[in-house]
């Protein structure tokens, strides 16, 4: 198996230390041992250019949001070295929760994963982008999950109260739990770590 790319491998690192460093649940500390064990291994990396989609002009701001603590800044930084050769695409599933401005305000990225820069099943890590005031509808997943978040917006857990994790929030959500996510009126950017292999 070749070596990582180093851009994706410097991620990887950041990502590791801010997770392990921010998402402190008990749960959310197991799976990431796993997770981060099992990214130890590269798996086949696709080469070529990556592909924005209209929405992704939020990023800009996204990436100069004002984020303090170091760990963040550096896993940002890597994160915006990295973009430009990621996939963004659409989630073209929604079942009716979702704001009318979700089609076009919204995008996802895998960095690890199925149909990510590295291709594999065992864990996914990516990144979710929304535009200011866009309803991301509710979904759920076999796999448990564990959320980064690096920008201001609100988050929901099956029929609970919306929450704001904030800059460096994180939280955990359990196998097949219903969740949700919307912007406020700046852009959303969180990343979410699964693992799949437990499911
Ligand atoms: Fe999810």
């Amino acid at each position: 198996m070749a070596a990582r790319r180093e851009d994706l491998q410097s991620f990887l690192e950041a990502a590791s230390i801010a997770f392990r460093q921010f998402a402190t649940a008990p749960s959310s500390q197991t799976s990431l041992q796993h997770i981060f064990a099992a990214l130890e291994k590269p798996c086949a990396q696709r080469g070529g250019a990556g592909s924005r989609l209209p929405v992704c002009e939020v990023l800009d701001s996204a990436f100069w949001v004002d984020i303090h603590h170091d760990t963040l800044r550096k896993l940002m930084d890597r994160f915006k070295a990295l973009e430009p050769i990621l996939e963004w695409r659409t989630r073209t599933k929604n079942d009716g929760t979702a704001s009318a401005n979700f089609a076009e305000g919204h995008a996802n990225a895998i960095v690890v994963g199925p149909g990510g820069l590295e291709s594999r099943e065992d864990v996914w890590l990516g990144v979710s982008l929304l535009a200011p005031n866009v309803r991301y509808p509710d979904h759920d997943h076999a796999p448990e999950e564990v959320y980064l978040v690096l920008s201001q917006g609100e988050f929901r857990q099956g029929d609970g109260e919306w929450f704001s994790p904030g800059i460096g929030g994180s939280f955990y959500n359990a196998p097949g739990i219903k969740h949700a996510m919307r912007s406020l009126d700046t852009p959303l950017l969180a990343f979410w770590a699964l693992r799949v292999d437990a499911a």
